[in-house]
């Protein structure tokens, strides 16, 4: 609570505030908050909400965790009307989520209880009856019942990302937009199966609650272990750029800048979400070969002897052979294992060229060396980005592929690079004197040593 800024509390204080106003408003005008012949509804409702809610699903979104507890409310809502609804809302409070503090507990029971007036509200306005439907009523819940849903979902978005933007001083621009479409269509279609709760409970009561929210429970429970599972790929991935890049002091972050170059040309190229995600952790891992080259070539200043510079080269192969049994790498192979192939058939190590060339290595390469040369190296200082975008252009046709060159100054126009902070420099023993991927500062070789 300390945490959080004025504009944060005033905002908490706000919401929680209105919740109570309005149980209060209820409480004075009707005497009561539900009939005591809906108290069983409420209860079974309210169990089932602080259920779903208790066993949030985290989203990749970050730092959101959602539940299907809306659909109870919902029911709630044609069950036993507004008041209802909001004391439903307001279990959140009681949520078993061990360390989640008063104050957040105290928000989301607020407003959710919010949520649930408001849907309410509007239901009735439109024409909604509370209670029990009978079967020849049921279309004439239909319309109210969607209306509703339409205010509880994007009011529960708006009140949640508000406070989430409060907090954090996250802008709420910054959450991906097409995430959030997604979000909101995907919880505006779950709102329906709040009204087969409402529709069943005439012939099955209780029953009907736990037989449609179960299943639709177990199935968000699962795509909760999918989600804990990339996540866990991710942390795996992040583990072994971590390994390479302390073997190569100057390369700090240079995976996880590759990374995000490559998804912002494979995006701009129109590649789907599962290559798209391929192709992101192929930037992170296109260096990995170098963990099986010797620290002291890697690091060696002055020019390289020709064995010096065959144990680089046979990086992108090494790179394939540790990562070759981490089967959802899938394409990633392909970026890995031709990252230094050259348009025009030069590169190594199998001299492809042009279309021969897999799609995922044609754009690390570009990542890859612009990164390269907007980063602080021991020899030099970052490059700016339009001098790195030039050299890009130079290299077009006969390095690189000039279809992803293209694309990544498209890319660029649109979402401008965050240059590298600059690199301290290293301890004296951590110097790397040149880099392979900088195309501006190519390695020297020396023969016949
Ligand atoms: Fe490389």
């Amino acid at each position: 609570m300390r945490d959080l800024s004025w504009p944060a509390k005033v905002y908490l204080f706000a919401v929680i505030g209105a919740a109570t106003a309005l149980f209060a408003h209820s409480l004075i005008t009707k005497g009561q908050l539900v009939a005591s012949e809906s108290l069983g509804i409420l209860l079974v409702l309210a169990l089932l909400f602080l259920v779903c809610e208790s066993m949030p699903t985290l989203l990749n979104v970050e730092q959101f965790a959602v539940s299907v507890s809306f659909s109870a409310a919902l029911a709630a809502v044609v069950l036993i009307g507004m008041e209802g609804a909001a004391l439903v809302g307001l279990t959140a409070v009681l949520s078993v989520r061990p360390g989640l503090p008063l104050i957040k507990r105290l928000f989301n029971g607020a407003q959710f209880a919010l949520c649930g007036y408001a849907a309410g509200w509007v239901y009735q306005q439109l024409g909604g009856v509370s209670g029990v439907p009978q079967v020849n009523a049921f279309d004439d819940l239909i319309g109210p019942y969607a209306a509703a849903t339409a205010v509880f979902v994007p009011l529960n978005i708006v009140l949640t990302l508000t406070m989430i933007s409060l907090a954090t001083q996250v802008s709420a621009g910054e959450v991906p937009m097409r995430g959030m479409v997604q979000f909101l269509l995907t919880y505006l279609g779950y709102g329906t199966f709040g009204l087969l709760v409402a529709g069943l409970w005439a012939t099955i009561q209780s029953i009907s609650a736990v037989l449609v929210l179960l299943p639709l429970f177990v199935a968000r429970w699962a795509f909760g272990q999918y989600h804990a599972q990339q996540r866990s790929y991710d942390a795996t991935m992040a583990a072994l750029c971590q390994a390479v890049e302390t073997k190569d002091y100057y390369t700090r972050g240079h995976c996880t800048r590759v990374s995000l170059a490559s998804t912002m040309i494979a995006q701009e190229i129109g590649m789907g979400m599962d290559r798209l995600r391929a192709i992101r952790y192929a930037g992170m891992l296109h260096d990995v070969g170098k963990l099986g080259v010797p620290t002291k070539v890697l690091q060696k200043e002055g020019p390289l002897t020709e064995e010096e510079f065959a144990a680089i080269q046979l990086h992108p192969m090494r790179g394939l052979e540790i990562v070759r049994g981490i089967d959802f790498l899938d394409e990633a192979f392909a970026g890995i294992m031709h990252h230094h192939e050259r348009h025009d058939g030069k590169g190594y190590p199998m001299g492809l060229a042009g279309p021969e060339i897999p799609e995922f290595a044609r754009v690390i390469a570009v990542a890859d060396a612009f990164d390269s040369m907007t980063s602080d190296r021991s020899y030099r200082g970052a490059r700016p980005v339009e001098v790195a975008v030039d050299e890009l252009e130079r290299g077009a046709g006969t390095q690189f592929d000039p279809v992803m060159v293209a694309a990544f100054i498209k890319a660029l126009e649109r979402n401008p690079w965050q240059p590298q902070r600059r690199v301290e420099p290293p301890p004296e023993d951590a110097a790397t004197i040149k880099d392979h991927d900088d195309p501006t500062m190519p390695i020297q070789v020396v023969t016949g040593q």
